[in-house]
């Protein structure tokens, strides 16, 4: 015959992958809200930072804005599950707007957090990335100008808290495990008596995802993370594969954008997704993969998640 044989390729998928708890309950939160109230409903930001979720759910209805000055007055409003500074739920509190909390819980978690360490005097030092939501959200607990935002061990070398014995760190929840530690541990040996959070700011979700990716990278010939250029769990993806021994890791929406000829000739080729990534596109890429190979897929699981988040009571009832 004269069809061309497909090259064998070997496919690791890495598991956990893809939607966490939080993002999957924040989805939910503006179908149900769709559900109860009709479209339009407004959602404060995207709700979660995949594109093609926000396109799908605007065809739904939902409408995407930046600020609650975008929302008419009487309408239904979600905040996406980055959560969001103070100040917010109180302007859409005096506009009378219906609002519901897409925030999720691990990140609601931070936020009590820091107000603790506000309460009993202590000054907070922020690891994350300057001008990403959650880490406006999370600054925005309290008082504007009371925390110190690092992002890496160098701006930890030389940030200059106001009393080093009274002092706290948290953290952003989609942190590299591995940068965030490097980070701490400057903080812990210039200040010794910085408190620690009870339990890890970064996610279980974040956790489980990059040693996933970090057991199959150094296997992987190239190594695909499906997910959004704004999506900071997804990045940290990419580098924490890089690191892990793939040179090739590259980030990609979708099969659509994959450049095919950086796949040439490889044996082994890794995919993961961010947790804001639906599996539909891992999916979508793994058929666009068996149209050009002969592939075999092996599933690399370093855990199963059970984590399931409700969602709030006003959409239940
Ligand atoms: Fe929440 Fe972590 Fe997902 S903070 S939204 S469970 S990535």
């Amino acid at each position: 015959s004269s069809v061309a044989k497909k090259p064998p390729l070997t496919l690791l998928l890495a598991s956990p992958r893809g939607f966490c708890a939080g993002v999957d309950r924040a989805i939910h939160i503006v179908e149900r809200a769709l559900e109860k109230f009709g479209a339009p409903v407004f959602v404060r930001h995207e709700i979660v930072h995949n594109r093609f979720v926000v396109e799908e759910l605007a065809r739904k209805g939902a409408v995407f804005v930046e600020e609650l000055n975008e929302v008419p007055d009487g309408a239904a409003v979600v905040f996406s599950a980055h959560g969001v500074p103070k100040t917010v739920p109180l302007e859409a509190k005096r506009r009378a707007l219906t609002s519901l909390d897409a925030t999720c819980p691990l990140v609601t978690k931070v936020h009590r957090e820091a107000e603790q360490h506000h309460d009993l005097g202590r000054q907070i030092i922020m690891i994350g990335h300057a001008g990403h939501p959650e880490v406006i959200g999370t600054i925005g607990q309290v008082p504007d100008g009371t925390v110190l935002l690092v992002g890496t061990p160098e701006e930890a070398a030389t940030v200059t808290p106001r009393d080093p014995d009274k002092l706290a760190y948290i953290t952003q929840t989609t942190l590299s495990v591995d940068d965030a530690a490097e980070v701490i541990k400057v903080l812990q040996s210039r200040f010794p008596k910085i408190v620690s959070p009870k339990r890890e700011d970064i996610c279980y979700a974040t956790t489980n995802r990059q040693a996933a990716v970090r057991t199959i990278a150094p296997r992987c010939d190239a190594l695909m993370v499906i997910g959004s250029p704004n999506s900071s769990n997804s990045s940290r993806l990419v580098e924490v594969a890089t690191r892990a021994g793939c040179a090739r890791s590259v980030l990609v929406q979708r099969a659509a954008e994959v450049d095919w000829s950086e796949l040439e000739g490889i044996e082994r080729l890794g995919i993961t997704a961010g947790a804001s990534a639906p599996e539909i596109l891992v999916e979508e890429v793994v058929a666009a993969v068996r149209e050009r190979f002969d592939v075999t897929i092996e599933e690399v699981r370093v855990t199963t998640e059970m984590v399931t988040f409700k969602l709030p009571q006003s959409l239940t009832e």
